[in-house]
């Protein structure tokens, strides 16, 4: 898919005030400073779409962006920021999960995994969660750039081995960087058969 055109909608603190429209949406979420933003400026091309940070905790709302007029691509707020308090984190987890869990057109959701860290049991939870709730969901190994294939490798074998003890079927699973742009294709190529398929119903 080539990306012709995207644009910032609107920034959302709850499900209710989210885009009133069909089109299919693109959620991607993960662990604080695993590059979200900076991937989502990476896919569509547009440097400062989304606000990126060497700081965790940048972006606090649910994010909607147009892209080609056709889908809404969603950058959410991490989980999993140590500092923030109690407070904050019930919060998240009110907002995040009246949108994943309420959210029609929400086409697919992909959780993005730092590919320089073994598996986490925050991660591991939160990919569990969306499939027992049967959100549909794939995984974006992030941050490739800074790692040797065998490194990355063993990350993602990690993952499948841990995921393969309660998943019967591995959810898809993408490797990217948003400095190399390297996955790049294989993620808009993945959004366009989906959005195929939906036109199609
Ligand atoms: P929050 O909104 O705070 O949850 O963070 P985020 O997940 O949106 O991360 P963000 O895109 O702001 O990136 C966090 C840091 O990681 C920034 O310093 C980025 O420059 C860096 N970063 C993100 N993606 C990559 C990547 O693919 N390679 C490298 N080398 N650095 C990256
Ligand atoms: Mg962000």
């Amino acid at each position: 898919m080539k990306i012709k055109k995207a644009s910032f909608v609107v920034s959302s603190s709850k499900l209710s005030q989210c885009p009133d429209s069909r089109l299919p949406e693109y959620a991607f979420i993960g662990r604080s400073n695993v590059g979200k933003s900076s991937l989502i400026n990476m896919l569509t091309g547009v440097k400062e779409l989304a606000k990126t940070s060497g700081k965790p905790g940048k972006t606090q709302l649910i994010n909607h962006f147009l892209i080609n007029d056709e889908w809404h691509l969603v950058d959410l707020p991490g989980y999993g920021y140590a500092r923030t308090s109690k407070v904050n984190r019930e919060a998240w987890k009110k907002m995040i999960e009246g949108y994943l869990l309420g959210r029609e057109q929400l086409a697919n959701v992909f959780v993005l995994i730092d590919s320089r860290i073994p598996p986490l049991e925050i991660d591991l939870e939160f990919v569990n969660f969306l499939g027992t709730q049967g959100v549909p969901l794939s995984i974006i190994f992030t941050k490739t750039d800074k790692q040797k294939q065998r490194e990355i490798a063993a990350t993602v074998n990690g993952y499948k081995r841990l995921l393969s003890e309660t998943w019967e079927e591995l959810p898809p699973m993408f490797l990217t960087s948003a400095v190399t742009g390297s996955g790049r294709d294989h993620v808009l190529d993945y959004i366009e058969t989906i959005n195929k398929s939906l036109s199609e119903k």
